[in-house]
């Protein structure tokens, strides 16, 4: 990468990339990847390493501060995460004048966002370093609370207050599936699949949602703020609905009575603009390191849950033809990680609509960590420019003669 910043500022140039392809906004410390290799590094660990040797909430505390942490820093963290899972009961209130016909995200981004009410404090641009950690600890201790309770509004259930007992991934479980006449029990082996998936889904780089975040941050607006704007553009099916179009076209090849090689054909057909859900990447070319990773949690659920579903037996034998098929092999089209964050999901029983929810609170750890790298690097507010292709100045035409 050069750095042509000041040659532009001295010259005047603006340059146009629009995409932002090819433009790096920010120098950032926390995450890695080189797309050729399949490389994804957290502050200079593999995803590899973290994925199979870390919780969640280590790998949270590696992107916001910097280092893997000591037991103790870890106790202490945990601890001070989960004394604040509890949301204030007006929470409650807002949640109610929801329908429950709306969209999960929307609830989860409107609760994230109220927290900006109910802790004022936040909005203090020069608020001391002890404030902002209690403003992290407090988005990473309710953000489970708002998912799961965005999910109860959709499904007309009474929402479930935090257990304390249980890890951060158990109590979001238990928040999301206990109802108030049923004993539920936390599978381990469920809440180890959504550890991981949170892992992997921890941070990218500068992907659309995070550069919201940097982008909003710039302007000193508060964490709450930003974040809740995270969520907005995560909301968009470009970016973190990937995986719910993955389920959408398995239904629709189990509607089309099973035929799988019909619906490969038919990605392959140039003259249909159709593609597989779920394979290649833009910026993987060989593989998805997050993919390999999350196939194995994929095929742990699967073995420790006997599902029986027919949408999950279509992925599997898809995957098989597709990966043997010399048209993806040429094109190096691999699963990505949203064809098995896909299948987990539904093997969970997670409904399509709560699969972008999962995404956010899986993202929360990297939109967090760039929020403060962001405000500790003082960079100044995100302002890109254009370039104007309207008309230039015309006389003005009165209303009477248009
Ligand atoms: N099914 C069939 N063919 C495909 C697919 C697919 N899923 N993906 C790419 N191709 C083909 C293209 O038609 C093209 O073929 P050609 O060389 O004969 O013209 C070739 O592979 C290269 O495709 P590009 O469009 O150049 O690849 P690009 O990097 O632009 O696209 C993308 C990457 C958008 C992810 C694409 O693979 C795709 O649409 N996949 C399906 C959607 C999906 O799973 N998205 C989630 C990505 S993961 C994420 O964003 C978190």
């Amino acid at each position: 990468a050069i750095d042509i910043s000041e040659l532009l500022e001295k010259t005047g140039l603006t340059t146009l990339d629009i995409g932002y392809k090819n433009t790096g906004s920010t120098k950032s410390a926390i995450t890695f990847l080189d797309g050729d290799k399949g490389i994804l590094r957290y502050r200079g660990y593999s995803i590899e390493d973290l994925a199979a040797k870390s919780t969640f909430l280590e790998v949270t505390y590696l992107l916001i501060f910097g280092e893997l942490p000591t037991k103790e820093q870890l106790t202490k963290f945990t601890s001070d995460i989960t004394k604040h899972t509890l949301v204030h009961e007006d929470n409650k209130k807002i949640l109610d004048g929801f329908p429950s016909t709306s969209h999960p995200m929307g609830v989860l981004a409107s609760l994230f966002c109220s927290l900006t009410a109910f802790y004022p404090e936040s909005l203090d641009p020069n608020r001391s370093s002890e404030g902002v950690y209690l403003s992290i600890v407090r988005s990473l201790a309710k953000m489970p609370t708002f998912a799961a309770w965005s999910y109860k509004n959709a499904v007309g259930h009474p929402v479930n207050y935090p257990d304390n007992s249980l890890d951060y991934c158990s109590r979001f479980l238990k928040m999301m599936y206990a109802l108030p006449a049923e004993h539920y029990e936390v599978d381990p082996v469920v809440a180890n699949a959504l550890d991981k998936l949170l892992i992997l889904h921890a941070d990218h780089e500068q992907n659309c949602s995070t550069s919201t975040v940097r982008i909003v941050g710039s302007s000193k607006a508060s964490i709450y703020s930003s974040i809740s704007a995270g969520i907005n553009a995560l909301w968009g099916p470009l970016h973190g609905g990937a995986n719910q179009e993955v389920i959408v076209m398995l239904e629709a090849i189990k509607q089309d009575g099973g035929n799988i090689e019909k619906w490969i054909n038919k990605a392959k057909d140039k003259n249909d603009s159709f593609r597989l859900m779920g394979f290649g990447h833009r910026v993987y070319k060989n593989f998805d390191p997050r993919a390999k990773i999350i196939k194995k949690a994929a095929d742990d659920v699967l073995a420790k849950l006997g599902i029986n579903d027919p949408v999950l037996e279509i992925a599997m034998k898809l995957e098989e033809i597709a990966l043997r098929d010399p048209y993806f092999i040429e094109r190096k089209l691999y699963p990505n990680v949203d064809f098995y964050s896909g299948i987990i999901y539904r093997a969970l029983g997670i409904p399509v609509d709560m699969f972008t929810v999962m995404f956010a609170m899986g993202r929360l750890p990297g939109w967090i960590a760039q929020w403060k790298e962001l405000r500790e690097n003082k960079e100044p507010i995100g302002r890109p420019r254009q370039v104007y292709v309207g008309t230039q100045s015309r006389a003005y035409v009165d209303i009477t003669k248009r």
